[in-house]
């Protein structure tokens, strides 16, 4: 199985356990949607509909974040797993939310058009390092001038032994938070499709990439958002 059929696998279940298995649940996408919101209220108050690109959408997480914060943003998502795509469109189309639904690898084109905002949550760790800066040149590409591109991920540590340190810490926590051995074993699965990178080099990729302002502006463990402006 590749990594977008690990994703559509656990499609309909996968809203409900990302309380448990992102311990940090809350913090690190209100920070990704706060880095994010700017370029679209000021789209709004320009009169313009902002347009904001989420690469590997999955089930819309973030992107559903993001258009309750700043209601009327039209929406891009893309990813590679259809199932994880269809719940998102349900969603969308529920609340009336204007979207679009690319099926698509990361590696491929990105959707034709320039963004207010670029989003990605949890999916650009499963790329290597040449693919994200590649990606990270591609969506800085396709800002608009003062739009953001806003990455909240998995990092790797700075060192091998960090980084035990946090998949140590990250077993305590969602052990604490419910996860049970199958769900826990499950996601180990889906991790060996992880690629992560440490947060000081991926700040270089952005920065290379032709963005400003490049922050790390959250980190608990090895969840981080990162980002800069167009
Ligand atoms: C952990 S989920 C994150 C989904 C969503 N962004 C969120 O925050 O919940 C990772 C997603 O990235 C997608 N993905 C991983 N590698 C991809 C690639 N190379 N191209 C397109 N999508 C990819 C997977 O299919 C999956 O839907």
């Amino acid at each position: 199985m590749g990594v977008a059929e690990e994703f559509d696998a656990v499609a309909d279940g996968y809203d409900a356990a990302r309380r448990r298995l992102v311990p940090c649940f809350d913090a690190f996408y209100t920070t990704a949607v706060e880095v994010a919101a700017p370029p679209l209220r000021a789209a709004l108050a320009a009169g313009r509909t902002p347009e904001v690109l989420d690469l590997g959408a999955g089930t819309g997480l973030l992107s559903s974040l993001l258009s309750a914060a700043v209601p009327g943003v039209r929406l891009t998502l893309v990813d590679a797993a259809p199932q994880m795509l269809a719940v998102a469109a349900e969603q969308f189309t529920g609340r009336g939310v204007a979207h679009r639904m690319v099926v698509a690898d990361l590696a491929e084109p990105l959707p034709a058009g320039r963004y207010d905002a670029v989003v990605s949550a949890l999916a650009i760790h499963h790329l290597d390092d040449s693919a994200k800066r590649d990606l990270y040149g591609r969506a800085a590409a396709a800002l608009v001038p003062g739009g953001v591109f806003v990455n909240a991920d998995q990092v790797a540590a700075p060192t091998p032994e960090l980084d035990r340190r946090y998949h140590e810490v990250w077993l305590a926590q969602v052990a604490a938070l419910g996860s049970d051995a199958d769900e826990i074993a499950a996601a180990e699965q889906r991790m060996a499709y992880d690629r992560p990178a440490p947060v000081a080099e991926q700040c270089r990729w952005l920065t290379e990439a032709g963005l400003a302002d490049v922050d790390c502006f959250f980190k608990a463990w090895r969840f981080a958002v990162i980002g800069g402006r167009g």
